[in-house]
């Protein structure tokens, strides 16, 4: 890997790789075409405590800087899933959808927008409470992406029976999962935090990533995360046998990742998890 040339890793978990630093820096020095997806969900500019609240105007020159980045180390079949929520312009919009603003701010060809829909969210007085956010798929080449739906058919069929001129009707590994995905958020808070869940306040779900990873990767694979965070991408990568490199900024998000995926280790090691992860590539 040429960036662990330039970059002593802040840890090494497995097969997963943590950087500390800008992810601007590090990406300038990963290869031309050495990863094969991108699962990443970078900060919305709405003030958490990890990011800066820029002009919007800037905060989309500098997404575009980086989706270039992501582009330029994409092999020619790989793919990027971009996590975007919403963010409020003044004078503008009160929930403005970052999709909107950055759907073409890089050379990738988009697939479609997958809708992420959950129970749990802020509720509000004056407007309806928020419960989703996007992913947007988006690939190096039309004509040529990876894409294994039977991996990830949902087997939640309503007459799995039914047949048309003696043949069923449905794929026996279940049905296309469409493109709005009901899976529980990360949560927090006495008596209803996730499982999952680690200190850091933005964290996805991995059952998503997961889903994102056996569609459109191979075992062996590399999977980046410019924006890592509590690395869930980095979990999900180790536990479907894919390399992972993640860029973090903070060091001690980046302490919250190594400890989970040391533990992801563990567990995996465990011969129960062996099969279970076996019949699903
Ligand atoms: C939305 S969070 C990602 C959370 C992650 N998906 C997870 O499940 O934990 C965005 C992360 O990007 C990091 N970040 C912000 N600016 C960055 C930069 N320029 N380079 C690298 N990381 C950055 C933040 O510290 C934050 O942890």
């Amino acid at each position: 890997m040429a960036i662990k040339a330039r970059f002593a890793p802040y840890a090494e978990c497995g097969p997963a790789t943590l950087f500390r630093g800008d992810c601007l820096d590090l990406i300038a020095s990963v290869p031309d075409g050495s990863v094969n997806l991108t699962v990443t969900s970078p900060p919305y500019n709405i003030g958490k405590e990890y990011e800066q609240s820029l002009p919007i105007e800037v905060y989309v020159r500098w997404c575009a800087e980086w989706l270039e980045e992501v582009h330029r180390v994409t092999a020619d079949d790989g793919a990027l899933w971009l996590n975007v929520g919403y963010c409020s312009m003044p004078d503008r919009g009160r929930a403005v959808p970052l999709a909107y603003l950055l759907w073409d701010k890089s050379p990738f060809h988009l697939i479609q927008e997958v809708v992420w829909h959950y129970g749990a969210g802020v509720s509000t007085r004056r407007a309806f409470s928020p419960r989703n956010e996007k992913f947007l798929w988006f690939v190096k080449s039309p004509d040529r992406y990876k894409f294994y739906l039977d991996r990830v058919r949902d087997p939640n069929v309503k007459y799995p029976n039914q047949r048309k001129n003696g043949r069923l009707r449905c794929n026996p590994l279940g049905k296309n999962p469409g493109d709005v995905w009901y899976i529980p958020k990360v949560t927090s808070g006495a008596g209803r935090a996730s499982s999952e869940r680690t200190p850091h306040p933005a964290q996805f779900p991995r059952a998503i990533v997961e889903r994102i990873i056996l569609a459109c990767s191979d075992p062996g694979d590399t999977v980046l995360d410019p924006f890592i965070g509590s690395g869930t991408t980095a979990e999900a990568a180790l536990l479907t046998d894919r390399n992972c490199t993640g860029f973090e900024l903070r060091s001690d998000y980046l302490g919250i990742a190594a400890k989970r995926l040391r533990a992801a280790i563990r567990r995996k090691s465990a011969i129960d998890d062996q099969l279970y992860f076996a019949d699903r590539k």
